[in-house]
């Protein structure tokens, strides 16, 4: 195997219908992708199986070339903790933390000291331009800020890949491609890499290396024109 993150043989099943059907997928370190493809395509069921947040019922993953897709789910919850970072459609932050404190969230339950959670968060709501609302909860950011905070959130820890499910689905399209950039610059200050599902064919365009999915498959790639 090959890569920093592969998966070979993926199957996922949900009853008789596969969500998965056989994926072979590699991803290189500090790789930029995207995962495109329509509604019901198997992108969620993919990005979950890889980060190992769903078992699959078939197939192997391995991250830095040791097997992750055997581990118990308190072993799979630490590697999700400590090795990847997850951005979500909707952010996904807690309503009643402010901006800084759901950054260093994390970073406490990863057993990094107070100053030092603290310190880190605000760098990062900085870096993502969110300098000076450190303070401002969920419901005091506009839509594009509070998905910079999840941006900060995911790499706060300097997570080996982030995985981001829709990142833009809320937001309007300026705003949404603003949010990518701001993702890329953000794995690429880190060597993270980073894996974008999004049926936006826009967003798409906006990485290096685009993997199409259908009927939980991988397509085969077409050649330029
Ligand atoms: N929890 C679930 N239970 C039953 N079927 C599911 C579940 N999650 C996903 N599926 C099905 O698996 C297929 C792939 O879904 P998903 O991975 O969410 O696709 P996408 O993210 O591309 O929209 C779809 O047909 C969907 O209905
Ligand atoms: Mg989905």
């Amino acid at each position: 195997m090959t890569g920093l993150l592969s998966g070979r043989g993926l199957v996922k099943r949900y009853g008789d219908a596969y969500a998965l059907a056989g994926v072979d997928i590699d991803i290189a370190a500090g790789e930029v992708l995207a995962i495109v493809g329509p509604s019901g395509s198997g992108k969620t069921s993919l990005l979950h199986v890889l980060a190992g947040i769903l078992k699959a019922d078939q197939g192997v993953i391995t991250l830095g070339g040791q097997r992750v897709d055997q581990l118990n789910e308190t072993k799979r919850s630490e590697l999700r903790r400590t090795e990847f970072g997850f951005v979500f459609q909707s952010g996904m932050l807690v309503a009643e933390l402010t901006a800084e404190e759901n950054v260093a969230l994390p970073l406490l339950l990863g057993g990094r000291d107070r100053n030092m959670a603290v310190s880190t968060a605000r760098d990062w709501l900085g870096r993502v331009g969110l300098g000076g609302k450190e303070m401002r909860r969920p419901g005091e950011l506009s839509g594009g800020e509070a998905q910079r905070v999840a941006i900060a959130r995911s790499i706060a820890h300097r997570p080996k890949v982030i995985f981001a499910d829709e990142p833009t689905g809320a937001l309007d399209t300026r705003t949404g491609h603003a949010t990518v950039n701001t993702l890329i610059g953000a794995a690429h200050e880190t060597g993270a890499a980073l894996i974008i599902v999004t049926h936006d064919r826009d967003i798409a365009a906006m990485v290096p290396r685009v993997v199409a999915i259908r009927d939980g498959r991988i397509e085969t790639p077409v050649a330029a024109a």
